[in-house]
């Protein structure tokens, strides 16, 4: 009886069909942790055996002739209108690379040739509405109908809705679920009422308690946890904390109802392109075996710095967006104390002007101590991986967090807040000694005070002298294994629960 039963709600023999929809995929287009997802899963569920197509937008920064973007001739011009007004849109393709993923690129200059990838524009709002229906209409024109839209924060929230509501008389669509991806759940895309007509929105649901209003707002990041059969997080952790009104943001009133259907994938490393061994960035490659080698690229990073080479002191390193949310006002309130313990600093990151400002302001009074760069460079943050001794992620939360996964495959060891993905990945090393056990990973803190993080980053400082004790907390951390495998099994997993779900089976 059982076996019956669950051969006919199973989801289908052939290979999953999953449409990816982001709004950022490295290496064309990053501004975080969301591109280096998006650029990895695909390669990892297409490795596993699915067929993925992934779409982004076409930003100006892409660079069209160094991954060869080409027009698709299959797909042509489709005209979309948004706010009233029908604009033209090509898509462009290439192949993610190093994987034969098909990746699309919504070319729509009028929305995206800007200084920013993400904009405080008017328009914001049609930007992604833009998107969403250019997906849509681009999966049509392949006739291509995938098993699992995967949708990735509030940029790709009315994918859901479109597929159900406006798109609903494609028979195509019929058999197609939807997973919405939160990477962050303070970014909720809240927009004014009058996105309502914009987007085409239906304005009897624009109501208290109705799926497309929020706070008197319309919020695509609802729209897309309402709308889509299953929901995920991007790590245990955060997947609970979004629950609480502390993390959720309000949207916990949203996922609490939902909570059966909300699931933590942690995300994994492209050990492909973040690994010491291997790394085209990092001049002199090293593996646990080798350790020693690392010291040279600690020497090479500083010579590209003003800092003095000081081979002794430990060389603590920060890449971050500069925001909040890292954490910064816990640094900002003992900068002062941490620039007298015996260390030194490389700082990479941009974002608000106030962060800025300090790093630049104490890398000015204290230039043996700390180097800031202020700006995204890729190669410098390689650099820093594979060079510094330490790094610090005291984020106020973090997703998942992926500097602390990288640094822990570069022997970098993580100093990072107990919280979301970080408390997933990194083991305090004192923490798991007063157990008895020597497997910690790196140093943490719960308490979201600069004095806790001035006394964690003593308490590293202090084991960095202890040379063998250090090189254990290395090895442990080179030797855990977050590559891409288990987590695109998860979404596998999720991906057929979510067409189970959608075929009204569960
Ligand atoms: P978030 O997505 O919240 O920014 P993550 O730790 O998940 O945090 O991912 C950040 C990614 O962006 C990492 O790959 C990191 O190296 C990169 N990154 C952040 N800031 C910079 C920068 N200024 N220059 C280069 N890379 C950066
Ligand atoms: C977000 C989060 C970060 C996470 C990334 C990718 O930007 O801030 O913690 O790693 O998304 O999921």
């Amino acid at each position: 009886m059982t076996k019956k039963k669950n051969r006919i709600s199973s989801p289908p023999d052939r290979p999953l069909r999953i449409a990816i929809a982001a709004s950022e995929a490295a290496p064309f287009a990053k501004t975080g942790g969301l591109g280096d997802v998006a650029g990895a899963l695909p390669k990892a569920l297409s490795e596993l055996g699915c067929e993925v197509k992934v779409f982004i937008p076409k930003y100006a920064q892409i660079d069209d002739s160094k991954y060869q973007l080409h027009y698709s001739a299959e797909i042509g011009e489709m005209p979309i209108r948004v706010a009233g007004i029908v604009r033209t849109v090509h898509i462009q393709q290439a192949k993610i690379p190093g994987s034969e993923v098909d990746i699309y690129f919504v070319d729509c200059p009028h929305f995206y040739y800007r200084k920013h990838i993400y904009t405080s524009d008017r328009d914001e709002d049609e930007r992604y509405i833009l998107f969403c229906k250019a997906v849509i209409e681009s999966l049509q024109r392949l006739r291509w109908a995938p098993d699992v839209v995967h949708c990735n924060d509030w940029q790709t929230g009315l994918l859901p809705l479109y597929l159900k509501d406006n798109y609903n008389w494609d028979r195509m669509f019929d058999g197609t679920a939807c997973v919405m991806t939160i990477h962050n759940m303070a970014y909720q895309g809240r927009f004014p009422r009058s996105t309502v007509q914009k987007a085409e929105l239906r304005e009897n649901q624009f109501h208290p308690g109705g799926p497309i209003e929020f706070h008197g707002s319309v919020s695509f990041m609802k729209i897309g946890i309402t709308y889509s059969e299953m929901i995920s997080s991007v790590s245990p952790t955060y997947s609970r904390e979004i629950l609480t009104p502390e993390y959720g943001h309000a949207m916990e009133e949203v996922l609490l109802p939902r909570r059966e259907d909300l699931v933590g994938i942690l995300n994994g490393a492209d050990y492909e392109h973040w690994n010491p061994d291997k790394d085209p960035m990092v001049p002199y490659h090293y593996t646990a075996e080798t350790l020693d080698e690392k010291q040279k690229n600690k020497e090479h990073l500083i010579n590209q710095t003003s800092l003095p080479f000081m081979p002794g002191k430990p060389l603590i390193g920060m890449v971050s967006r500069l925001v909040a949310q890292k954490g910064l006002e816990y640094m900002k309130a003992v900068a002062a104390e941490l620039m007298l313990l015996d260390a030194q600093w490389i700082i990479l990151g941009s974002g608000e002007d106030q962060y800025e400002e300090l790093f630049q302001r104490i890398a000015a009074a204290v230039p043996q101590k700390m180097w800031a760069y202020i700006g995204f460079n890729n190669e410098l943050a390689h650099l820093i991986e594979a060079g510094a001794d330490m790094f610090l992620m005291p984020s106020a939360y973090e997703p998942c967090g992926l500097n602390q996964i990288y640094s822990l495959k570069y022997g970098t060891v993580p100093i990072v807040r107990k919280t979301g993905g970080l408390a997933d990945t990194v083991w305090d090393w004192h923490e798991l000694q007063a157990a008895g056990m020597e497997t910690g990973t790196g140093f943490t803190f719960l308490e979201p005070s600069g004095y806790s993080l001035f006394t964690t980053v003593r308490r590293a400082i202090d084991v960095f002298d202890r040379k063998d004790e250090w090189r254990k907390i290395q090895l442990n951390g080179m030797r855990m294994d977050y590559s891409w495998e288990k987590s695109a099994l998860s979404y596998i997993d999720l991906y057929k629960t979510a067409v189970l779900k959608k075929r009204g089976s569960i």
